[in-house]
């Protein structure tokens, strides 16, 4: 069994750029749960799946069969990294992610990536369902206003415009949405660190991640 570390946490949390930078100083692989979410919902949107079809959007996860590739994703074939990014895929996922099938659906998925020399796992319940056993569990929070000021620059960097005001009530909506389904609700894993990265930057936030790894 490969060592894994399960960052969870709400949106805009800085979840993404941590793995990367945990998984960068260990050499370890990264898991970004969200995008498989976030592809299921595209692939939807793409067939024009009803996205309030619960059978619908399981047949859709069970069938997904994306290419993760040097940085890039594909489905069926076509580059989606950026298009998979749009706050519009992001609310679908949160949607279609509330579908028990859906979750069961992509839980395979998600375990065969934890391959040697080891796994950062990105994303709402890593340490709580999909690998229960990872040896640090991380629960990555930081307020609404400065997750809605991450999420506008990273957006911005990607040259679309956006509002804080539309950012910080959506974000609030995703997080209202994946806290309240009845299917692994977010919430710290048991047993898992609290890490407010407010007042950090993102050295140092990674940084304490590794040092909780090597205690
Ligand atoms: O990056 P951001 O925080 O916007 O979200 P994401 O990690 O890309 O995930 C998009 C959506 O997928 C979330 O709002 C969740 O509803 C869902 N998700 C989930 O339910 N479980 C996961 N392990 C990862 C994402």
């Amino acid at each position: 069994q490969v060592d894994v570390i399960a960052i969870d946490g709400p949106v805009a949390s800085g979840k993404g750029s941590v793995s990367s930078g945990v998984a960068k100083a260990l050499d370890f692989h990264v898991l970004d749960s969200g995008a498989l979410y976030r592809l299921t919902a595209l692939a939807c949107m793409n067939q024009c799946v009803d996205l309030s079809d619960a059978a619908a959007a399981e047949k859709v996860a069970q069938s997904l069969n994306p290419l993760f590739k040097d940085g890039k994703i594909y489905l069926e074939g076509k580059e989606v990294t950026d298009a998979i990014r749009t706050e519009e895929v992001g609310l679908n996922a949160s949607k279609i992610a509330a579908y028990p099938g859906v979750r069961k659906a992509l839980f395979e998925l998600q375990r065969r990536s934890a391959v040697a020399p080891g796994l950062v796992a990105d994303g709402r319940d890593m340490g709580s369902v999909v690998f229960p056993e990872a040896r640090l569990k991380i629960f990555l929070t930081a307020s609404a206003e400065s997750r809605a000021k991450r999420r506008y620059n990273q957006l911005k960097e990607k040259g679309i415009s956006s509002n804080i005001d539309d950012l910080v009530s959506d974000l609030k909506d995703r997080d209202r949405r994946d806290m309240e389904r009845s299917v692994a609700p977010l919430k710290p894993a048991e047993g898992a660190r609290i890490l407010d990265s407010s007042g950090l930057t993102l050295q140092e936030t990674i940084d304490l991640v590794l040092a909780w790894y090597r205690e």
